[in-house]
């Protein structure tokens, strides 16, 4: 049976880039306390014209590239984001058209932080039926319009980005193993209060809640029990991952997380001290900068696992 094998992956960053040193100037804080407490040295912040689909597509066409494909090759687009351009048509056929490809399907899934590791999931399963060859797997947001700029909580922590990955049909794994999980009886701990059904015309003034510190404790458990449970299932050992790659929301709790589980600091990949977190599109961020700078190399073992609103967490084994 095939299964899913990552042959090209991308970035798409907005231009401006905001430090430390900018939010200081916005609210009462320090660079030494965001780095002390979240790693956090500069976030990524789209323009009115930069969206969602605008740096998705960026993402994508650096993944077709890496893997030596056109955008007419595909026949699928699976799209994580929490921040689509529009309630419709969905963020995945925005890109398609932007792409210049029609015909093929295009959706988008929203499982906040964690919806890139859904989609790759969802992907991996088109390629295994044998519905698909080759998808187009991306995590994009712009959650800067949804930030706070007044709470210095929250304001400092979040970024915008789109990272993508080619997912093409191979008889060698691939994605070897995917786990999704997702409990909504912690919807209250981290939410954004407006949408369709609830509190509809204040959407445009309301801005995320989050209560930080239990965020933080569930975080670490949950990261780390989807973690310890793939490789279980799998029969992996920790020294067997070259690679880790969490959710890029704090560096505290990355490494809380890989102490949980034994894991070297030499073998985490870290991009929220660039990137801040980028929700969806952190884990293919983190993803792309360690495959252009040399270190994840073809044939290595890479541990993903994220978590976020709702909440939902899940974790992947990927050999590249
Ligand atoms: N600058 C300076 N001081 C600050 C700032 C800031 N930016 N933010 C908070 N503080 C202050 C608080 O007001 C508080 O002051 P007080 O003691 O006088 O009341 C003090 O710092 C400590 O606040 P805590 O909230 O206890 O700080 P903590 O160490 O928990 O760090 C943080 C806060 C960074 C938000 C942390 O809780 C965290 O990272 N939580 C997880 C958040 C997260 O990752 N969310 C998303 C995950 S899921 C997803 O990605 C969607």
């Amino acid at each position: 049976m095939p299964c899913g094998r990552i042959t090209g992956t991308g970035s798409g960053l907005p231009e401006r880039v905001m430090t430390n040193a900018d939010m200081e100037k916005l609210v009462d804080t320090s660079d030494q306390w965001i780095r002390e407490r979240t790693g956090i040295t500069q976030r990524h912040i789209a323009s009115d014209e930069e969206t969602t689909s605008s740096l998705a597509e960026t993402a994508a066409r650096n993944a077709l590239s890496a893997a030596g494909l056109e955008p007419g090759d595909l026949d699928m687009i699976v799209m994580g984001t929490t921040t689509p351009d529009q309630l419709f048509p969905n963020a995945a056929v925005l890109l398609q058209s932007r792409l210049g490809i029609g015909g093929i399907p295009a959706f988008t899934l929203e499982a906040a932080c964690t919806s890139f590791l859904y989609a790759l999931s969802v992907a991996d399963k088109f390629i295994r039926c044998g519905e698909a060859r080759r998808i187009l797997v991306v995590g994009a947001e712009k959650l800067s319009p949804l930030v706070d700029w007044t709470d210095r909580s929250t304001c400092v922590l979040f970024g915008d980005g789109a990272g993508a990955v080619v997912l093409e049909a191979d008889d060698e794994p691939g994605v070897i193993a995917t786990r999704l999980h997702a409990d909504g009886q912690y919807r209250d701990l981290l939410y954004f209060p407006a949408g369709v059904g609830r509190n509809f015309p204040r959407v445009s003034d309301s801005r995320i809640q989050m209560k930080g510190n239990e965020v933080f404790r569930v975080a670490v458990k949950s990261l780390g029990e989807a973690s310890r449970a793939i490789l279980e299932d799998q029969g992996i050992g920790r020294d067997d991952i070259d690679w880790f790659i969490p959710h890029q929301a704090n560096v505290r709790i990355i490494h809380a997380t890989a102490r949980k589980l034994d894991m070297p600091a030499e073998r985490i990949v870290i991009s929220v001290d660039q990137h801040g977190n980028t929700s969806a599109a952190s884990i293919p961020l983190a993803l792309d900068l360690a495959v252009r700078d040399g270190r994840i190399q073809r044939g290595q073992l890479l541990l993903m696992t994220s978590f976020g609103a709702g909440f939902t967490w899940g974790a992947a084994l990927v050999r590249m």
